[in-house]
């Protein structure tokens, strides 16, 4: 073959990302422009408090990448920015517990309705495959001898954000059976990483204690969460993007199991800064005790495993925000100071 022969360039699958602007979501979209040169993303995002395209300003211009603003319970909306898509990576969605305690509005309007209208959108278009990011906190709370949840545990939520969740799920599933949309529901544990609004624990502790301002813990500060490095999340979505099977449902976790005390125990250590700055406050109304995932599906059917351990990532992601204070700066509108003053300021 002459060397200046042009080869052939493959067919690009167009893939939607709702939620693009996100913490999750600007991660992953950025991964699939650096890691995925087979396919094109269009990000739709309505760029609440949470969405920020200043997080993924390094690939505004990037040929592959578009971004469309617009709210995924709108179907008007949804239908044109999914027009001539091949597939569908739905994250969209009021993700914060504490929010959803303070107002569950939203949440049944992005996360139930929102998921709704993205189905039937993906419907209307025959979408080739639908990924329905969802979490462990649908399973419930476990007790402390619990085993793990698996994917076969009744989904029992306990706040208005995982029921919102789970009601999406339950949806996703009467889609396939119903209509035999071909969907995948994943359900993570906690991610961490860079990107994170600081509403979430690590970075609101990270953010807190860079200024020496007290760090609430709610309740005795013995709850477990799985921690799971987000980039760990992002190749387990794009891997069963190409290989889950359409119908199932796959956990995915950092098999990290860490007591909350502990986890700011670690970042203050870090950080170098004094274990005094911990706060005791009142306790998040039903808050889950411990989640754990067992991932032996995904392991075993799709042969995906977390790469980063805490050790690794966590110490990696304080010297993000470290170094990133500035991104912080900017996220961080007059919204979220009366979100702040509401969720803490009475809170003792
Ligand atoms: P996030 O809050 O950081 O981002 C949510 C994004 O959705 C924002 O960009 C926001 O602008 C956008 N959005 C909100 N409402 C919208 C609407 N009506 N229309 C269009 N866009 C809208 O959330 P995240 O932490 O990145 O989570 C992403 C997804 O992953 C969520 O579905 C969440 O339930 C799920 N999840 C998160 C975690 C975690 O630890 N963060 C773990 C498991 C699953
Ligand atoms: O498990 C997956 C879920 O993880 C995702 O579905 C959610 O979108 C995501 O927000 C996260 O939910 P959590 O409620 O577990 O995360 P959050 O960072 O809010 O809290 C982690 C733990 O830390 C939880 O036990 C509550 C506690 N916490 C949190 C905050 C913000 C505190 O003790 N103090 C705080 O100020």
């Amino acid at each position: 073959m002459p060397s200046n022969e042009e080869k052939p360039t493959p067919e690009l699958k167009r893939i939607m990302v709702t939620g693009g602007a996100g913490f999750i979501g600007s991660n992953l979209v950025k991964l699939i422009l650096k890691e995925h040169p087979e396919y094109s993303v269009v990000n739709y995002d309505l760029l609440t408090y949470a969405g920020n395209l200043v997080s993924l300003k390094d690939v505004e211009d990037h040929p592959r990448y578009r971004f469309v603003r617009g709210d995924v319970s709108n179907l008007h909306d949804v239908k044109q920015a999914m027009d001539g898509c091949w597939g569908v990576l739905h994250l969209a969605a009021e993700s914060h517990v504490d929010r959803s305690i303070l107002d569950s509005g939203p949440f049944l309007q992005t996360n139930l309705i929102g998921t709704q209208v993205m189905l039937e959108a993906a419907r209307h278009h025959r979408i080739k495959r639908f990924i329905q990011v969802s979490t462990d906190e649908v399973y419930g709370s476990l007790d402390p001898d619990d085993p793990p949840f698996t994917e076969r545990n009744q989904l029992t939520p306990n706040s208005p954000y995982s029921a919102s969740k789970a009601g999406a799920d339950l949806l996703v599933r009467a889609y396939v059976k119903t209509y035999g949309l071909p969907a995948v529901i994943t359900r993570c544990s906690n991610n961490y990483g860079p990107y994170q609004f600081p509403e979430k624990l690590i970075p609101l502790l990270i953010r807190n204690a860079m200024n020496d301002q007290p760090i609430p813990v709610y309740g005795d500060g013995k709850q477990i969460r799985d921690w799971l490095y987000v980039e760990d999340h992002c190749r387990a979505i794009m891997k069963l993007l190409e290989e889950g099977k359409p119908g199932e449902v796959y956990n995915i976790g950092g098999n990290c199991e860490v007591v909350n005390l502990d986890l700011v125990k670690m970042v203050l250590a870090e950080l170098g800064k004094p274990q005094s700055l911990i706060k005791f406050v009142k306790d998040r109304p039903g808050h889950d005790r411990r989640y754990a995932m067992d991932t032996g599906k995904i392991t075993a059917e799709i042969g995906w495993k977390p790469e980063y351990s805490l050790s690794q990532a966590l110490p990696k992601t304080v010297k993000w925000y470290q170094d990133n204070a500035q991104w912080v700066q900017s996220v961080v509108s007059g919204e979220y100071r009366d979100y702040y003053r509401k969720q803490y300021g009475d809170r003792s």
